[in-house]
């Protein structure tokens, strides 16, 4: 079977969700055939260390479709779905299964950085829609900015800017660095480092382990050595579940805070139990917002699926949210190219992670909240930066 269909939710669910969560609405058919299916291609890991985040991504998309079936803004959908297994060297031949071979009008994906600039090269070739609902790339919404290519979820710049504020205020002024080694965590070091240092913080030291490896212990063992006021880390799905559970472990959790960009504590407080409690991150969401949208959200999820929504599935939810909103506007017409753009690009959501615009260069501007893990949840302590907008750089767009 395939997964798509493992997660795909009941008509019940559907309709329990409907109305209360997206204002629905079943548009006339201006201008395209009642036969004439939308093609959505999801390009996600639902193998290896990131598979969990690529099934909530699809688990929030599909929630935000019509009450009637498959459909957004009245057009029926074929999906089509490639398992990208979080490898950079696959990626220009998944993309291309999905741009070309199956001639999809909008690619959902991806997970990983590494694939997601494999699968924008394929995309700024072939000029498909292409719908980022997790990668930060800086690239994607910066040097290699496009019209086509749209981002619902962060740039790595994102996450870790605020957090090296948050530290120092917290009286940590030496902080050591690690990370997995490839774009996500190099791009994440980068900002933190910058944010930091104009703070008043110095990172001490830089550790890297190659994705996905999870053997921390030689690193976890320098960091004991070395003493610093606070460490900070990029780490998110399984990886995440054994770092914040060895750093504990070993010894190291009351004598030197562990702080990260949210995904630490993404989706994985339950594996992580104990091991968890007290570290501060910060993030775009949290399952504790207290807004209408997120309740909704999180309830209608927890009927169809039998779990907890993550920010993983949030951002597939927005995903669907922001095509839906630019079809409602073309009249369900996605090969009006120009339209779909113009409507993207002036997008509002209206997220459970509260409002968000699209910046010029097609990635959110939104606010990012400081959370700390009590009793196995992110609490909310507060915004720790409003509508931070991504640099683009390198974007002329
Ligand atoms: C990424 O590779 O861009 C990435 C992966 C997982 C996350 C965040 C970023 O949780």
């Amino acid at each position: 079977m395939k997964i798509s269909q493992l997660n795909r939710p009941s008509r019940r669910d559907f309709l329990v969700g409907i109305g209360s969560l997206a204002g629905a609405s079943l548009l006339p058919l201006a201008g395209c055939a009642k036969s004439d299916r939308l093609r959505v291609g999801f390009m996600l890991p639902y193998t290896g260390t990131y598979a969990q985040l690529g099934v909530a991504i699809e688990n929030g998309f599909r929630l935000a479709l019509d009450g009637t079936g498959d459909k957004l803004a009245g057009r029926e959908i074929d999906f089509y779905t490639v398992d990208d297994e979080s490898n950079p060297a696959k990626a220009t031949e998944n993309a291309n299964k999905l741009m070309t071979r199956d001639n999809v009008d909008v690619v959902v994906g991806t997970v990983h950085s590494g694939v997601a600039m494999g699968m924008i090269k394929v995309a700024r070739e072939t000029g498909t829609l292409v719908l980022i609902p997790n990668a930060g790339a800086n690239a994607a919404t910066g040097a290699l900015c496009a019209p086509n290519i749209f981002r619902t979820s962060f740039s790595n710049w994102q996450p870790t800017h605020p957090l090296g504020k948050v530290m120092v205020d917290n009286g940590h002024k030496k902080a050591v660095f690690i990370t997995w080694k490839y774009g996500a965590g190099e791009e994440a070091l980068a900002s933190f480092a910058e944010g930091y240092s104009a703070a008043g913080g110095t990172v001490v030291r830089e550790l890297f382990v190659p994705f996905p490896n999870v053997e921390f212990q030689a690193l976890l063992t320098e960091i004991a050595s070395i003493k610093p006021d606070a460490v900070a880390c990029f780490f998110a799905g399984g990886g995440a579940v054994k770092f914040v559970k060895d750093y504990a472990a070993a010894g190291l959790k009351d004598g030197i805070p562990l702080y990260g960009s949210g995904f630490l504590t993404e989706g994985v407080l339950a594996a992580q139990g104990d091991a968890a409690e007290g570290i501060q991150t910060t993030l775009h969401y949290a399952n504790s917002l207290d807004n209408a949208q997120n309740r909704a959200f999180r309830s209608v999820y927890r009927q169809a699926y039998e779990s907890e929504a993550d920010v993983y599935a949030m951002q597939g939810y927005d995903t669907a949210l922001l095509l839906k909103q630019a079809l409602e506007k073309t009249g369900g017409d996605i090969a009006d190219r120009g339209a779909v753009i113009a409507a993207m690009e002036g997008a509002v959501i209206d997220s459970p992670r509260g409002r968000w615009t699209m910046s010029k260069a097609h990635n959110p501007v939104q606010d990012f909240y400081l959370r700390r893990v009590e009793n196995g949840d992110n609490k909310v302590v507060g915004v720790a930066w409003k509508a931070l907008e991504d640099p683009a750089r390198g974007c002329t767009m």
